[in-house]
């Protein structure tokens, strides 16, 4: 053979092994920035390498993840290469680019016949490039078995969020999720390219966090004898409900999401949703109680004694071990929906109006959560509360989460407040999404594919200065009519996809239509995670 002979002998050769898929659809969600596809395609095998700049283990993180998905998608056990030198060939590249050329969060992704480049500034941006590459594997299903395609579209995609704060809350004290399904959960936020967990640990109907110094907190707080299950409360199950996170566990759940770069925000409630940890502790109530961890929902007149020191040096106790736990800035207080009932009765807290100039109750609870952020900013953390901080005066660096519509996060932002919009029209994934007759049975509302996919987190009332303190968004999930996992995860899919776009892509750039259509494949993805979702 001559040269010229062995030369196309080979370039028919690379040919022949370089599968041309152009008409494969990109479909990924959150739908990425900028999406541009090259007539070139990237083939897996075993052999292809994973390879990061030599000692950084941030980027480690972001390596091993990919690693063990592509285990999950195709059995191989892709080696990690840690080194300087970018000579090699099927090999996926995360790139660490130390000159800050790229935003925190932002990654530029490209694939071609050679190899693949996952490029940011931090590892999170590369951990989003790794999501974004996962999406491109095309998935089919035929007789139950859903598979991923080896090979994957040639791309240059460049990707950046809109906003910081990209949520999901979940309520684990109306019913307890255990352990293994959180991290089921935060998974699913990683997939999503969110970034916050809200982890409401503490309410009415149970204490789920173990707290040291107080071990009545969950001996009694986290057992409620029997639930209602019939909304005009006449009807109980007669089934125990208890359980609790260990501070073991809860360490455990904050490293499994350091390494998706989720921080969690924990919640514990005060004043108000507390009677679990007045049942254990009811000397820190206003009556003396006696109190039972509620086996109704509701909102109920028991709550935190504001007018007793010993309730806020108990309360601060509490939090210096969960600050502790949680290495994230944000400790939510709750403060939402705390009735002055009993505030109004009782002399302490009388004296305690009288004794700060106070002019009534609601300036009695700005007092409360106020003492309570001076605290938290003495131990560097930042407070966040519901809407309702606001009544009788916001504490002074507080961060409100509106949850009554947006009318408490537009007035926080005027006044230079930070805000995350989880309003309850479009973000409360306990509502129906469907017809109520064709649903499960839930708490009321009504929030479907489209409420969520059509959220505008910005209102329209806000100067663009002023629209500067809209971190972002989130979903709630209130759990007091969910008691099983498939239910949770069935409430959950496929709205938090929709938020997931709202919250990463500029508005402009969404079509309802197209993500509706992006979700067929998606939901083979989430099939093959083992989640349950609601079908279009
Ligand atoms: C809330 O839904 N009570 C914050
Ligand atoms: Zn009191």
């Amino acid at each position: 053979m001559n040269k010229v002979s062995i030369v196309i002998f080979i370039l028919i050769g690379m040919y022949s092994c370089t599968p041309k898929i152009e008409n494969v659809e990109i479909n990924i969600i959150p739908k990425p920035l900028n999406v541009e596809k090259i007539n070139e395609s990237f083939t897996f095998n075993k052999r292809t390498k994973i390879v990061i700049e030599q000692g950084n283990i941030e980027y480690e993180k972001v390596a091993l993840y990919l690693k063990n998905e592509i285990k999950d998608y195709f059995g191989y056990d892709l080696s990690i290469k840690s080194t300087n030198d970018h000579i090699h060939k099927n090999a996926i590249f995360l790139i660490h680019e130390s000159d800050r050329k790229f935003e925190k969060e932002e990654y530029q992704l490209e694939v071609d016949t050679k190899i693949i480049k996952i490029s940011s500034s931090a590892a999170n941006g590369s951990f989003y490039g790794v999501q974004t590459l996962l999406q491109l594997f095309e998935v089919n299903k035929s007789e139950q078995n859903i598979s991923f395609s080896k090979t994957i579209p040639g791309v240059k995609i460049s990707d950046k969020p809109r906003f910081e704060w990209r949520g999901m809350h979940l309520d684990v004290c109306r019913h307890f999720y255990d352990k293994e399904f959180v991290k089921k959960y935060i998974d699913l936020l990683a997939m999503h390219k969110m970034n916050t967990f809200h982890w409401h640990l503490t309410e009415d109907q149970g204490w789920r966090i173990e707290i040291k110094k107080y071990s009545k907190l969950t001996e009694i707080g986290s057992y409620r004898s029997e639930t209602m299950v019939d909304k005009n409360r006449e009807e109980f199950d007669g089934q125990e409900h208890s359980d609790f996170y260990s501070q073991e566990d809860i360490k455990e759940i904050v490293q499994y999401a350091s390494d998706r770069f989720i921080t969690i925000v924990p919640e514990i409630e005060m004043p108000g949703h507390s009677l679990a940890a007045l049942a254990a502790y009811p000397e820190f109530g206003c009556t003396g109680g006696p109190y039972e961890v509620s086996k109704v929902w509701g909102v109920f007149d028991d709550v935190y004694c504001a007018g007793n020191d010993k309730t806020f040096e108990f309360l601060e106790n509490v939090l210096t071990e969960v600050i502790e736990l949680f290495p994230g800035e944000y400790i939510h207080v709750g403060g939402d929906e705390c009735p002055k009932a009993e505030w109004e009765e009782c002399p302490k807290c009388q004296q305690r109006i009288k004794d700060e100039h106070l002019k009534n109750e609601f300036e009695l609870q700005s007092y409360f959560i106020k003492r309570i952020e001076k605290f938290l900013i003495s131990h560097n953390k930042k407070l966040i509360g519901w809407d309702e901080i606001l009544e009788g005066g916001l504490a002074p660096e507080a961060t409100v989460m509106s949850w009554r519509g947006s009318k408490g996060g537009i007035a926080a932002a005027k006044m230079g407040h930070d805000v995350v919009m989880s309003p309850n029209n479009e973000c409360y994934f306990d509502h129906y999404q469907g017809k109520p007759e064709e649903e499960p049975l839930a708490i009321g509302g009504y929030t479907d594919l489209k409420d969520v996919y059509n959220y505008e987190p910005i209102p329209a009332e806000l100067s663009s200065e002023e629209a500067k303190h809209i971190l972002g968004a989130q979903a709630n999930v209130w759990t007091e009519w969910i008691a099983t996992e498939d239910h949770l995860e069935y409430m959950v899919l496929p709205r938090m996809c929709a938020l997931s776009e709202v919250i990463w892509q500029k508005p402009e750039n969404k079509d309802f239509e197209v993500f509706k259509s992006s979700l067929n494949k998606h939901f083979l993805r989430l099939e093959n995670k083992g989640y349950n979702f609601k079908e279009l």
